[in-house]
C-alpha cells in the first residue's frame, strides 16, 4: 500500500478560535516503508495519522492510496490512537481477539491466534487480566496485539511504546521490526524518541513546531535488518542523531530539507 499525501491542511476552530495544526504537508510513503513522525508538543502529528486514519477531514489537500499495481484503493488500517482503546469489561485475550471475531474467523481460531499475539507481547499469564489489572505499558501491548492480529495494510502507531521502561521499549521494537520484516506492511510511527524512530524507521521525518509542515526529511542510512540492541553505538547513529537533534532545536532554521 503506497500512501500520497498532498498540500495537506487542517485547521480546527475550538473555543471560538481557529486553530490551525497542520500548514501545506506533502508526503509520499512507499509500500512497505516503515517512517517515523517526530516533531515537538502540538506539532500536528496525531492529527496526520488521524487524517490518514479518516477520523478528521483535511481542510485542504487530499490522502489517496494506492495498491502495488497503482489503482486507487481503500486500505485496511490499523491505528493505534496516543489512549489505548480496550474495552474495560473485557479480558486480554478477549480483546485482542475481538477484531478477529468481528471479521467472522471462528471463536476458536480467533482465541489462538490471539493468545499467540500476547504471547510475543510477552504477556503470557495476563490473559485472563482485565485492562484496569494492567500496567500502562502492558495495556499498550495488548492494544498492540490487538492490532497485528487483525493482519492491516497499513499500522498507524501514535507514540505506542512511550509508556514503556528503557529495556522493554527495545524489546517490543525488536519485535515490531520482526512482525515487520516478515510482511513489510507500511507504517507511521510517531515518537518523541530520537533513538527510537533512528532504530525503527527507513524515513524520518521531522515537523515544525504549530502549525505543522515538514522541516526535515532524514532517509536513515543504517543497513537492515537493524539491530536494536547495539545500533544505536555505531558512529553513523550518533551522526543521525545529532541532525534529527539540530532539527528539533526551537532555534534552527525551517523548511530544510
Ligand atoms: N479535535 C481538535 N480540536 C481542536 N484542536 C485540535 C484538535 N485536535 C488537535 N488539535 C490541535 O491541533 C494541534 C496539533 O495537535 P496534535 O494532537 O496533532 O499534536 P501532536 O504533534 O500529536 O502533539 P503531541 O506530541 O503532544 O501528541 C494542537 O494545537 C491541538 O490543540
Ligand atoms: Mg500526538
Amino acid at each position: 500500500m503506497t500512501i500520497k499525501v498532498s498540500g495537506l491542511r487542517k485547521s480546527f476552530v475550538s473555543r471560538g478560535k481557529h486553530v490551525l495544526a497542520l500548514d501545506g504537508v506533502d508526503l509520499d510513503i512507499a509500500q512497505g516503508e516503515f517512517v517515523a513522525l517526530l516533531g515537538p508538543s502540538g506539532s500536528g502529528k496525531s492529527t496526520v495519522l488521524n487524517l490518514i486514519a479518516g477520523i478528521e477531514s483535511p481542510t485542504e489537500g487530499r490522502i489517496t492510496f494506492f495498491d502495488s499495481g497503482g489503482d486507487e484503493v481503500t486500505p485496511k488500517l490499523g491505528y493505534m490512537t496516543q489512549q489505548d482503546s480496550l474495552l474495560p469489561w473485557k479480558t486480554a485475550l478477549q480483546n485482542v481477539a475481538l477484531l478477529s471475531k468481528v471479521k467472522g474467523i471462528g471463536a476458536a481460531s480467533a482465541e489462538a491466534a490471539a493468545k499467540s499475539w500476547l504471547e510475543k507481547m510477552g504477556l503470557n499469564g495476563f490473559q485472563s487480566h482485565y485492562p484496569s489489572e494492567l500496567s500502562g505499558g502492558m495495556r499498550k501491548r495488548v492494544a498492540l496485539a490487538q492490532l497485528l492480529a487483525h493482519q492491516p495494510d497499513v499500522l498507524l502507531l501514535d507514540e505506542p511504546f512511550g509508556a514503556l521502561d528503557a529495556q522493554l521499549k527495545l524489546v517490543m521494537q525488536d519485535e515490531l521490526l520482526k512482525v515487520w520484516d516478515a510482511d513489510k506492511k507500511t507504517v507511521l510511527f510517531v515518537t518523541h524518541d530520537l533513538s527510537e524512530a533512528l532504530t525503527l524507521a527507513d524515513r524520518v521525518i521531522v515537523f515544525t513546531g504549530r502549525p505543522g509542515k515538514i522541516k526535515l526529511v532524514l532517509n536513515v542510512p543504517l543497513s537492515r535488518p537493524r539491530n536494536v540492541f547495539k545500533d544505536r553505538f555505531t558512529p553513523q547513529f550518533q551522526d543521525c542523531y545529532q541532525v534529527l537533534w539540530d532539527a528539533l532545536d526551537p532555534a534552527s532554521a525551517n523548511a530544510e530539507t
